[in-house]
């Protein structure tokens, strides 16, 4: 990897082509509506909150004819990019079509659009922890649930080491070029890829985590949506 003197570039790219089928709303989840803005909003606003951001992907599905109906879709500091069948190929899609603009050494941080509670100082963090590291890190949590490993019956095999564990979420940052090579090449072996993080791993680029919020929720089922409104709303009164 070549390094240059100039500082290295952001991209954000947002993963927004999924159908919410553990929310079964009936409409993408991102598309629901939480303190009078749709959480998909409440993401790209936050996102659009931080400084030298050089350009802003979100994977929309071809079929979606809603985020045209968003104000926020006219957005110059926003490109639409087609989302695909997989979370993984969603990312990927937006990582190609900068394929022209990108250098190597550039940083793009991914975060789901299902995470609307993400805050700017947890975000500005992970940029300064890793600002000289040459892969990359995510944001994680320690987890603080027992964790149980369980058989087919449900019976319980093992309890495992917590200290070891640790939760990831997003924004999940990488160096543009080994981000892409490395979800190409898990593409490739037709291996399933659920975040980033685990491709670069799949390809031997050892990387940290750094410890996030507890409150970056990830909205994946109907219980969560009261949550992510409280959050959002203590959030809201508290900065
Ligand atoms: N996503 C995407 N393209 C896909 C699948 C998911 O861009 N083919 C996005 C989702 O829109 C979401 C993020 O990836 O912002 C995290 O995925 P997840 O929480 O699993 O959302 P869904 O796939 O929509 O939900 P489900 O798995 O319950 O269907
Ligand atoms: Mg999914």
């Amino acid at each position: 990897m070549t390094h240059t003197n100039t500082p290295s570039r952001y991209w954000i790219i947002v993963p927004a082509a999924g159908v919410g089928a553990r929310m079964g709303a009936g409409m993408p989840k991102q598309y629901l509506t939480l303190l009078g803005k749709t959480i998909l909003e409440h993401t790209l606003e936050r996102l659009l909150g931080l400084p030298n951001v050089t350009g802003v992907l979100v994977a929309i599905s071809p079929t979606d004819n809603i985020w045209p109906q968003l104000p926020v879709s006219a957005n110059p500091r926003i490109t639409r990019i087609d989302g695909g069948a997989e979370r993984s190929d969603s990312v990927l899609n937006a990582l190609e079509a900068l394929a022209d603009q990108a250098q190597a050494q550039d940083w793009v941080l991914v975060h789901d659009a299902a995470r609307p509670c993400i805050t700017l100082s947890a975000i500005q963090n992970l940029c300064a922890v890793l600002v000289d590291d040459p892969v990359g890190g995510i944001l994680a949590v320690p987890v603080s649930d027992t964790i149980k490993r369980v058989d087919a019956n449900h019976t319980i095999v093992q309890t495992l080491d917590r200290t070891q564990l640790w939760q990831a979420q997003t924004p999940q940052l990488f160096r543009y070029g080994l981000l892409r090579a490395s979800l190409a090449s898990a593409r490739a072996r037709g291996q399933t890829i659920t975040d980033e993080a685990s491709a670069l791993e799949a390809n031997g680029h050892p990387h940290r985590v750094v410890e996030g919020r507890a409150d970056n929720i990830k909205i994946t089922r109907p219980e969560d949506l009261a949550l992510a409104h409280t959050i959002l709303q203590q959030q809201e009164t508290t900065q």
